[in-house]
């Protein structure tokens, strides 16, 4: 009974570690309930040899290295970059373009937050502004204006780094009704003078004919799109706690081989576990980190439950009538009771970079309950 207790992301991980000496079947059944856990429907698609490497944009990498929150009520980061397509030949100018982000996301995500970046020029002077438009109906040459929606202004003043509008109505548009995405009317305009073409603009919309594949990699506008997917969003809207989550988890899952009986002897305690995604396979798609300290619980909760030991009166009750009767009951069993989540880059189907907080992959504090 003693081993009941482990989080059911360790388990899976653990058996996939231990691959070698697993069947087959058990093994995928392993990886399906972890994929699962991660909200993937099934493995990325290994990468061809020969593709060309996905391209990490800097502002993932960045999100990622420091650790920075999510917006509000979002778990994943999703970034695009423009589609070119034969209507960009339509803005052969700097200060005018038109910007298509086919965007797609699980059924399950639900769009938080919006940014389109746009990474500032070295030396430019004066005040513009960026006026950022969803084309909510292109127009017919000779027959009909665009029918455009204005999504944000943001003054630009000389300076470097970069420069964010917020585009969130518009995705939400596109994700309901991508038929009616007909992407977005990127403007810059003199400050003092809406009605003048910038000639040296402070953002660079779209790419020069002499620009370099890297160099416009580089500068090119990104959509951040921020999602909240149906684990994270009934985690959050049910209020329930992590905790409880688990331990119910844990319980339904029944008895683990009792294959470390011996160490079991010693007290309730956090241990170190490192996983390690080469291990498991899946050192391909999962981008950053290359494993995580994951640890495990495990010990023994002997009577009387000590304060150290993290139990609810509920544990000290149960290890107290163990102690007068072993029969009747077990002993409260040294279950994670603080998890913390891990931050993850990998790649999609479509070798999207994507950046998903899970919740609850990290122990913290063990306890007996
Ligand atoms: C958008 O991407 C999907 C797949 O991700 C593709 O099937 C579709 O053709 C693309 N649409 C456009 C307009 O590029
Ligand atoms: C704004 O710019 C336009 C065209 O460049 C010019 O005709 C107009 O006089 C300017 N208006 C002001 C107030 O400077
Ligand atoms: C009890 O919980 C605290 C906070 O989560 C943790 O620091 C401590 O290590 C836990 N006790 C044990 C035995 O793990």
């Amino acid at each position: 009974m003693r081993g009941a207790c482990a989080c059911a992301v360790v388990c899976a991980l653990v058996a996939l570690c231990a691959g070698a000496g697993l069947e087959e079947a058990t093994r995928a059944a392993a990886e399906k309930q972890l994929l699962a856990l991660l909200g993937l429907p099934r493995r990325p698609a290994p990468r061809e040899p020969r593709a060309p490497a996905p391209r990490l944009p800097r502002a993932m990498r960045l999100l990622y290295d420091t650790r920075a929150p999510l917006p509000a009520a979002a778990n994943t980061a999703r970034s695009f970059y423009h589609t070119p397509t034969v209507l960009d030949q339509r803005f052969p100018h700097q200060h005018r373009f038109r910007l298509f982000f086919n965007i797609t996301v699980p059924e399950d995500e639900v769009a938080r937050s919006a940014d389109i970046i746009f990474q500032r020029t070295v030396g430019a002077t004066g005040g513009q502004r960026l006026l950022l438009y969803d084309v909510v109906r292109p127009g017919r040459k000779g027959k009909s204006e665009p029918i455009l929606r204005l999504l944000d202004s943001v003054p630009l003043r000389p300076g470097e780094g970069t420069v964010t509008a917020d585009a969130l109505s518009a995705a939400r548009r596109w994700l309901k009704e991508p038929q009616h995405n007909h992407g977005l009317l990127v403007k810059l305009v003199e400050e003092d003078n809406l009605s003048s073409k910038v000639q040296f603009p402070h953002i660079r919309v779209r790419r020069r004919a002499t620009d370099e594949e890297d160099e416009w990699s580089a500068v090119q506008p990104l959509l951040m799109l921020y999602t909240e997917d149906s684990r994270a969003r009934v985690a959050r809207e049910s209020g329930e706690s992590r905790l409880t989550r688990n331990k119910r988890g844990a319980q339904r899952r029944g008895h683990r081989p009792h294959h470390r009986r011996k160490e079991a002897r010693e007290i309730c305690q956090r241990r170190p576990l490192f996983v390690d995604f080469a291990d498991v396979g899946w050192s391909d798609w999962i981008v950053a980190p290359h494993g995580y300290d994951a640890y495990y619980c495990q010990g023994d909760c002997p009577f009387p439950l000590s304060d150290h030991l993290n139990g609810t009166n509920h544990a000290i009750v149960q290890t107290l009538v163990n102690s007068v009767n072993p029969a009747a009951v077990p002993k409260a069993c040294c279950v994670p009771t603080q998890l913390s989540s891990i931050s993850m880059l990998y790649m999609d189907e479509v070798n999207n970079v994507v950046l998903k907080n899970y919740q609850d992959m990290m122990v913290v504090g063990c306890g007996c309950r």
